[in-house]
């Protein structure tokens, strides 16, 4: 068997913690990297390393410190040569410490909740891409995905409002496309995808659920399977593709 290496950013919780669940559980995967500000503090993560001994690894990561990024990457190729997967599932659309609150109106536009989403949003996945590069870049299949959000395209902009999380989501999906473009180029064997998972139970939906109909509400593990499937089965066909959890295109 190939071994396969993965690793999850914002693992903590969330989709984030059902991706590293849901890897575990596949024979295929050799090792998980779970990656989060405070891998301590998190006790499912702590019970999955009981219970994978030598196949998980935790790793403190705040996607928006560029030198835990370079130690990550660093750690982890100490250990492999290469990586198979890389994915991001940090994300922020409300965070009361960083005075984060989606904006109905442009007059609640302020500067540093603004540079706060898109240091978690649109920073984390490009500056996760620049020193990731060398461990994904190889001679066999590789992916790179990052969740991203169907607010975040601007065709598909209908609605209004949110303008921070719109604005650092649609960032994160040129950066996305242009990752594509270059890996076209230079990385033959690499698949970059951005995933929109859909209404997912998590604290970052939990404020906003109450409109959502029951069935349209998913669980992580129904978003970490449909998400890791997709991520699984696409080809370099794909890079470069904005997908949603039931494997429709998102407009751009
Ligand atoms: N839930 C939904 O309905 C929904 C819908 C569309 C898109 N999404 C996207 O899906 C992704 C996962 O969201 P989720 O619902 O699983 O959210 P969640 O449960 O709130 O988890 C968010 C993750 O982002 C990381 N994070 C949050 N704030 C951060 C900060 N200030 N600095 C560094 N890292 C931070 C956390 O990492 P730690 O592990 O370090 O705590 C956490 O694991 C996000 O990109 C989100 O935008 C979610």
């Amino acid at each position: 068997m190939t071994a396969q290496h993965f690793l999850v950013q914002g693992a903590s919780r969330g989709i984030g913690l059902a991706m590293v669940t849901r890897l575990l559980a596949r024979a295929d995967i050799t090792h998980v990297y779970a990656c989060s500000r405070a891998p301590q503090n998190s006790s499912p993560l702590q019970t999955l390393a009981s219970a994978h001994p030598g196949r998980l690894t935790l790793l403190p990561l705040d996607i928006t410190l560029e030198a835990d990024i370079v130690r990550a990457a660093a750690t982890v190729g100490e250990r492999h040569e290469r990586l198979h997967g890389l994915i991001n599932c940090a994300g922020v659309l409300h965070d009361d410490a960083l005075s984060l609150q989606p904006e109905k109106r442009l007059e609640q536009i302020d500067a540093s909740a603004l540079d706060a989403s898109f240091r978690v949003n649109t920073f984390g996945p490009m500056l996760l891409a620049r020193h990731f590069f060398p461990l994904l870049k190889h001679d066999q299949p590789a992916r790179f995905a990052t969740l991203s959000a169907r607010v975040g395209s601007i065709s598909d902009n209908a609605m209004g409002g949110w303008y921070s999380y719109r604005a650092s989501k649609a960032a994160q999906n040129q950066f996305t496309r242009t990752f594509a473009i270059e890996a076209r180029r230079r990385a033959k064997q690499l698949i970059i995808l951005a995933l929109h998972p859909g209404t997912t139970d998590t604290a970052l939906s939990q404020p906003f659920q109450k409109n959502v109909p029951e069935k349209k509400l998913f669980t992580t593990d129904f978003v970490a399977e449909s998400l890791l499937n997709i991520v699984f089965n696409a080809t370099t066909e794909d890079s470069g593709r904005f997908i949603a959890w039931d494997g429709q295109d998102i407009p751009w």
